[in-house]
């Protein structure tokens, strides 16, 4: 089982500048070194309106861009909620970058209320992220929110 407890603070340690890009680097970096059952992690991020362009991420090269009113992540940012999926094969609006992901968590990254972006993650294994690992990521995605300066993306 992942210890999201001792994960969070080897995160915060890790995350020393305000610079997102670091930070957003290194947080995708260490999900992957640290998360077993994981084969993509990454950011998208608004830079122009409803629209998410690839920012840092770990994995096979990505799709870009996202409009807001597609797939998976276009959702989490439409809506600013999470969005787990258990097996994205059995899903119209998803869209396959890699064929090999089954299972999906997007996390929304809100900042001053306005949609940052959203942190991304696949797994080759249908229904990977539990109730437990998505409360996990989203104290991951906390401490990137909180260590980072996001006035910009
Ligand atoms: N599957 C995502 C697209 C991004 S990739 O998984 C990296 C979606 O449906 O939004």
């Amino acid at each position: 089982m992942t210890n999201y407890d001792r994960l969070t603070r080897q995160l915060e340690a890790l995350l020393d500048t305000r610079d997102w890009l670091t930070n957003a680097a290194q947080t995708c970096a260490f999900i992957m070194q640290e998360v077993d059952r994981i084969n993509w992690a990454g950011f998208y991020l608004q830079r122009e309106p409803e629209i998410l362009s690839l920012g840092p991420f770990q994995g096979k090269p990505a799709c870009h861009p996202i409009p807001f009113s597609k797939g998976v992540c276009g959702a989490a940012a439409r809506r600013r909620e999470i969005q787990r999926v258990d097996d994205v094969y059995a899903m119209a609006d998803h869209i396959a970058c890699d064929a090999d992901s089954r299972a999906e968590l997007v996390i929304p990254i809100i900042a001053e209320d306005r949609v940052w972006g959203v942190l991304d993650l696949d797994s080759p294994i249908a229904g990977r992220f539990s109730e437990e690992d998505q409360s996990g990521f989203e104290r991951l995605a906390r401490v990137f929110i909180d260590a980072s300066d996001l006035r910009r993306a």
